[in-house]
């Protein structure tokens, strides 16, 4: 890619923690001053455009007037119906409209919508029971759309960047059935720990801090879903240096379509 044939991109904020945002902010390869200098034309992001109001306004409709642009979206979207006017997806607005009403039309005009972080991709934390926003992912709000999910909590800076530029440079990459891209997906938490050995040994780390603990002993016993989990932690790391097994931390699942309900673990191997 260069900066003559950069696509467009909307990043849309929904309900969510602004954490996914925080990361690709740390995205190091390349740095995200080359990002949206040299790879993509971001048009609109709530967080960090210097446009405010009204200006900020017309530069995302006058993108989606214009078509041919990637959507990102951040965050689970609210559906349910609320307030004295019975408003479908009150629960959350930006600039007068609903979350709902913007991303439909964001969404209806993409030619691709990745969908950044697991609250996007499945609802994540937003999604929680007894969730009274009604807050969903975006493929289940927009099925049959070109969706791509690159789901974590947060999500890899990595996987964003890699799938834009696999979409823009070759199409839509391979998804597995949860919509993730095989690429970056594809392999277990636990299929590329440095604790496996341990594992499969039968070593865990019976408390965190423990001796075993540090000298690098399994984590499952600790509540670790490293082998219910798709993602690639382990080789990519964030910002290239760490990731949670590896800080003493099990991995609580959180690229996973169950996870915020479903990430609980018993502990049994
Ligand atoms: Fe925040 Fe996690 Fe949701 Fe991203 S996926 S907005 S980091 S809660
Ligand atoms: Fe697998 Fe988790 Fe143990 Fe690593 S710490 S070997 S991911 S169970
Ligand atoms: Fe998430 Fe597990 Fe990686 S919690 S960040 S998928 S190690």
């Amino acid at each position: 890619l260069t900066s003559d044939n950069r696509p467009d991109v909307v990043w849309l904020h929904n309900a969510e923690c602004t954490g996914c945002s925080e990361s690709i902010l740390r995205t190091v390869e390349p740095y995200i001053d080359a990002l949206i200098l040299d790879y993509i034309s971001l048009n609109y992001h709530e967080t960090i455009m210097a446009a405010a109001g009204h200006a900020a306004e017309e530069a995302l409709w006058e993108t989606v007037e214009k078509g041919k642009y990637v959507a990102v979206i951040e965050g689970g979207i609210p559906t349910a119906v609320t307030g004295t006017a019975n408003e479908p997806g009150g629960h959350g607005k930006v600039g007068g409209h609903t979350m709902l009403e913007n991303t439909t039309k964001v969404v209806e005009k993409a030619v691709a919508t990745i969908t950044y972080g697991t609250c996007a991709s499945y609802g994540g934390v937003q999604k929680a029971a007894p969730n009274p926003t009604g807050a969903k992912g975006v493929a289940e709000v927009f099925p049959g759309k070109p969706i791509i999910n690159v789901p974590g909590c947060p999500p890899n800076p990595y996987n964003l960047v890699g799938t834009i530029v696999h979409y823009v440079t070759k199409g839509l990459p391979e998804l597995d059935d949860v919509g993730r891209p095989v690429a970056f997906f594809g392999e277990t938490v636990h299929d590329n720990c440095p604790r496996q050995e341990h594992f499969d040994m039968d070593e865990f780390a019976p408390s965190f801090g423990s001796e075993e603990a540090k000298k690098g002993w399994c984590l499952r016993k600790l509540g670790c879903r490293g082998p219910e989990t798709f993602n690639n932690c382990p080789t990519v790391k964030f910002n290239q240096y760490n990731w949670p097994v590896q800080a003493g931390h099990p991995c609580i699942g959180c690229s996973q379509p169950d996870f915020w309900d479903g990430a609980d673990w018993d502990g049994e191997t």
